[in-house]
């Protein structure tokens, strides 16, 4: 979704704006702009499409100066045109803004009515004007910012020039996040740390309700009571290997294959072999809590939420609790019913999506506990649970979330198996599980190793517009995953059953323009799934196979087979999912799609 970057220091700001402008890329956009002050004038340029656009177009008139901000747009209000673009401007202040100000028809006619007139479809040339407007009884640019955002409704990370004040940058805080980049001659403003990787590993998280006043080299933090904050810096941990290609084609293809080592690093230090547990640090829960747990409560969205339906079948069966998992979009604008003694679970890859983090602060307003499963280190959910588990999987730059899927799965057996430990679940199970996630990042491995016989099948199915996923048990949510991996890579309409329910419907489907991906390695439902894959051939269904090693049989039903390893019903389903991860990228490439920022979406989905 948009992003934000600001400079104020010594340097020329354009090289860092733009810089960051292509690091925040993953996120996803339709169009970017600049805009740098530059001897009492702010100078604007913009373009509709891709960041090359508007390289191209500031390559032939460059914009000098030390002070400035850029932004990507992924268009809500008004198409993605350049005049929707933002840096927009009035006057002598000119903003760029993530989040959606929703009172801003009511704003506009208010402006309109004093004469104001707006060039383009967007709440964020309105607000620009608010401020602008608000410059004239207010002697200081944050005063004027604070006495605008007290009139609007909505979400917004804010960053604001004004002509007249080129040594200051103002920031400002609500549901969308911003933090400030810090060095001794300089300060950065970003909506995600990837932009200023390798400017400074030194942090500050700006909290909701803040604005803070940028200077080379300082910052000051006010509540909107305009009173002093004091914020405590922080060292990101980032590197820029990590958000580079590393020679790989994509990024996606760069995360399937990096799964080895970020499953190793979800693990670390956290596995107790012996005790046939884990060690969470950031639970926060006293373990006498653990007793009284009377239901958990998984609220995600996309990816993380097919994430806790998997989590669900391992959770309930290592703590023997039941777990409900909802739609954060749904959970949200419900009245769900929150038993007494639930313990809250919000995953995340980004920690910032909007739904995700409404879901959680109405966990915490009906006062259960929460815990985050969540990549983002400092994100929003990470600072507002309670406790929880970082994921550990490094930063994701594909759209598409793969590695921070498989971690997201693992943290939530991590969570399942302290707690259930701590109240049924045997010492000669628990073991068993360690045991099995310690010999996970290997046995992936062996299976990314098969990428390119995955490629081959990918190149003959390629043609096919729709497919169905079936798996049963463990392997219907990692179905889910699947369909949805082909939808967003490659644009093919997937669906996902529980094999089972072939025959109640969905087998009206099935001829020979039908892709049938079907889950089957040898699990205790693996004889009932054979009727199911009958009843495919029977039909002319082009199959795709996930198998056992050593499953000769399944080569009667198609060539298209793909082995997995053997594996402990808790790692199974994730080693069956990377096939359909490669897969997903394969077909993508096969159609030409933009793997790893496809078409119409966004990284972190930080509006409704
Ligand atoms: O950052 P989050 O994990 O909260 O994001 C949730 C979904 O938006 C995300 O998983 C989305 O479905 C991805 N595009 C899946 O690949």
């Amino acid at each position: 979704m948009c992003g934000i970057i600001g400079y104020i220091g010594k340097d020329q700001a354009l090289p860092v704006l733009i810089n960051g402008l292509r690091r925040m890329e993953y996120r996803g956009y339709d169009s970017a702009g600049v805009a740098v002050i530059n001897d009492g004038t702010t100078a604007v340029t913009k373009r509709s499409g891709k960041i090359a656009n508007l390289a191209t177009a500031l390559d032939t008139r460059p914009l000098t100066g030390h002070t400035g901000i850029g932004h990507t747009r992924w268009a809500t209000h008004g198409a993605p045109t350049e005049l929707n673009a933002h840096p927009h401007q009035a006057g002598h202040v000119t903003i760029v803004h993530n989040g959606i100000i929703e009172n801003y028809v009511a704003l506009k006619a208010t402006l309109t009515a004093a004469g104001a007139t707006f060039a383009s479809d967007t709440d964020t040339e309105v607000l620009a004007r608010l401020i602008e407007s608000e410059t004239k009884t207010h002697k200081s640019l944050e005063a004027a910012v604070l006495a605008a955002l007290l009139q609007v409704e909505g979400t917004f990370g804010l960053v604001v020039l004004d002509d007249r004040h080129p040594d200051t940058v103002v920031a400002a805080r609500r549901g969308s996040p911003l933090l400030l980049g810090l060095t001794p001659e300089a300060t950065y403003i970003a909506s995600d740390a990837t932009a200023i990787i390798g400017y400074t590993d030194r942090v500050v998280y700006l909290d909701d309700d803040e604005i803070a006043v940028c200077r080379p080299g300082s910052y000051a933090v006010i509540d909107f009571e305009a009173k002093a904050k004091e914020h405590e810096e922080v060292e990101i941990k980032l590197e820029l290997a990590a958000i580079e290609k590393s020679g790989y084609d994509h990024f996606l293809l760069k995360e399937i294959m990096e799964q080895p080592r970020t499953i190793a690093d979800t693990l670390r230090g956290r596995l107790d072999l012996e005790n046939g547990t884990s060690h969470l640090g950031g639970l926060n829960l006293p373990p006498d809590y653990y007793q009284t747990i009377s239901r958990f409560l998984t609220v995600a969205c996309g990816t993380a939420y097919y994430s806790g339906l998997l989590g669900k079948l391992f959770i309930e069966r290592m703590t023997g609790l039941p777990v409900d998992v909802e739609v954060a979009s749904e959970f949200r604008y419900r009245n769900p019913v929150v038993v007494t003694n639930t313990l809250g679970m919000v995953v995340s890859q980004s920690g910032e999506t909007a739904d995700t983090l409404a879901s959680l602060r109405e966990m915490k307003r009906r006062g259960i506990s929460t815990l985050g499963l969540v990549n983002v280190v400092g994100s929003s959910v990470a600072r507002e649970v309670d406790g929880g588990v970082y994921l550990h999987a490094g930063p994701e730059i594909s759209v598409a979330s793969t590695k921070a899927y498989t971690s997201q799965v693992l943290a939530q057996i991590l969570v399942g198996l302290q707690i259930g430990r701590a109240r049924s679940l045997s010492i000669t199970e628990g073991k068993a599980i360690v045991q099995a996630l310690q010999d996970l990042p290997a046995q992936v491995q062996s299976v990314l190793d098969q990428r390119d016989k995955i490629k081959a099948i990918a190149k003959k199915l390629a043609h096919l517009n729709s497919a169905m996923y079936l798996g049963r048990d463990t392997l219907f949510p990692v179905a889910l995953e699947g369909a949805l991996k082909l939808k967003e890579c490659a644009y093919v309409h997937a669906e996902a059953y529980p094999a089972g329910e072939l025959k109640h419907g969905p087998i009206a489907l099935v001829d020979d323009n039908l892709l049938v991906v079907f889950l089957h390695p040898k699990t205790a439902l693996y004889d009932k799934s054979q009727s199911s894959l009958e009843q495919i051939r029977a039909r002319g269904g082009q199959l795709m196979i996930v198998g056992t090693e050593g499953d000769q049989s399944l080569t009667d039903f198609t060539d298209n087979v793909i082995y997995i390893p053997e594996a402990n019903p808790y790692t199974l389903p994730l080693l069956a999912n990377i096939p359909l991860q490669l897969f997903a990228y394969y077909v993508a490439c096969e159609r030409g799609t933009d793997v790893d920022q496809p078409r119409n979406l966004a990284k972190s989905v930080t509006v409704e």
